[in-house]
């Protein structure tokens, strides 16, 4: 495994982190949805087996599970081995009171005596505001004092403007941020990944793939890869890439499968800061030209937005819709759409409430974009 520098902190950590959001899901004895402990484990310990030791989880995945499948995978020595980051889910922060209940709730779901990494959780400038007259820089502070965190972090879905007021607004230790060949002009943009490491505050990068997408390309990009005379899957190119800026510490993948761990974990022993060529960069600008012709909307497929009261299948119809466009399939009479609506889950039914823009990290328009995805793809 290789280990990245953390600026300021002065520490390494591996350069492929897992990111847990997306393991998979499954029914317990009782019906109810939960995390897959057998893959989790799996996941998790052939990753620290093979040098990983960067783990990041959050309050709010996997239906609020993804914590206590991670520490209970985490038990029998593994959790010694790696640094823990997870997030306060600021959407149910009302007050300070809540910040110190939310991270006791956290501590005992992980079942650790201090949580390593504590970001507050995919922060907008709004979010900021709120949360920085509820106290929560002094919370922060407190918990560092106390040792119950290691870390003061944040992790971010808003704008470059956004990026550096906040970034400028407390003494942070790391930002967790979503970058990759696709995003350079998109949320923290490249800017940002320059402001901070003119700070020395490490970055970790979350959506690599663009939660998957850039791993399974169109044709056309898949094209531009094959013209470099070695042999590169497209999810290669894009680790490789981010690898490439000395200012990026950890990247986060969130793999679904140990076949993807042991992807990823080869992946990665090939990357290093300043080591891709010019005809190699040039390879990624032509594949990111040729990309952005294909894309109709930004989704991620993060979920952030779900459940949606109306029952709309938000991520599902946009996943659809891009699909159709990436592959140049004929866009009406998409037959996985009508298999949305047909469950009662299509775009008809929005009643552009917006509850969904006020979760999505990526800013898009979502009524207007189902509005639009309901038209073309019947
Ligand atoms: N703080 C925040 O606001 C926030 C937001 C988003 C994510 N995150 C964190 O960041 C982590 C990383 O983000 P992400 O999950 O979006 O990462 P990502 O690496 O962009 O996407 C992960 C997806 O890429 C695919 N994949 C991974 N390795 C692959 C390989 N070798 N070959 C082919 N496909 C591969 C898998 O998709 P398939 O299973 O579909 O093949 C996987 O689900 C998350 O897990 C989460 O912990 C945080």
């Amino acid at each position: 495994m290789k280990y990245r520098n953390f600026g300021k902190l002065g520490i390494e950590c591996s350069a492929f982190g897992i990111g847990c959001m997306r393991f998979p899901m499954k029914k317990n004895e009782d019906g109810v949805n939960t995390v897959d402990q057998e893959i989790a484990n799996e996941i998790l310990h052939t990753a620290i087996d093979n040098g990983v030791n960067y783990i990041d989880t959050a309050y709010v995945y996997s239906d609020r599970q993804n914590e206590k499948a991670v520490g209970t995978a985490l038990k029998g020595g593994y959790r010694e081995k790696v640094h823990i980051a997870t997030k306060l889910p600021v959407w149910d922060v009302k007050s300070k009171e809540d910040m110190y209940r939310l991270y006791e709730e956290q501590r005992a779901n992980l079942q650790v005596d201090f949580i390593d990494f504590y970001l507050i959780h995919s922060l907008n400038l709004g979010q900021w505001k709120r949360l920085r007259e509820l106290g929560v820089r002094e919370f922060l502070d407190d918990l560092k004092k106390q040792k119950k965190i290691t870390y003061a972090c944040f992790s971010f879905h808003d704008n470059y403007d956004a990026f550096e007021q906040i970034l400028n607004d407390y003494d942070w230790d790391m930002c967790q941020i979503q970058f990759n060949y696709m995003d350079i002009n998109n949320q923290a943009t490249i800017k940002g990944v320059e402001l901070a490491g003119s700070k020395n505050i490490p970055i970790v990068i979350m959506e690599g793939l663009q939660g998957g997408r850039l791993a399974n390309v169109p044709g056309s990009v898949k094209k531009v890869f094959e013209s470099y005379k070695e042999k590169r899957t497209p999810a290669e190119w894009a680790f490789r890439w981010l690898c490439n800026f000395p200012q990026i510490g950890t990247v986060l993948s969130g793999v679904t499968n140990l076949e993807q761990t042991y992807q990823n974990l080869e992946t990665f022993d090939k990357t290093g800061v300043g080591i891709m060529t010019h005809e190699e960069l040039e390879i990624v600008d032509r594949a990111r030209e040729e990309y952005m012709r294909r894309i109709k909307v930004g989704c991620t497929g993060c979920r952030y937005c779900m459940p949606c009261p109306m029952g709309v299948d938000i991520p599902g119809i946009f996943g659809t819709w891009n699909e159709a466009y990436k592959f140049r399939d004929d866009i009406s009479k998409n037959g996985h759409y009508n298999r949305i609506l047909n469950d009662g889950h299509g775009a008809n039914k929005c009643v552009a409430c917006g509850k969904c823009m006020e979760k999505c990290p990526q800013s898009i328009s979502i009524p207007e974009m189902l509005r639009q995805a309901n038209c073309e793809l019947q």
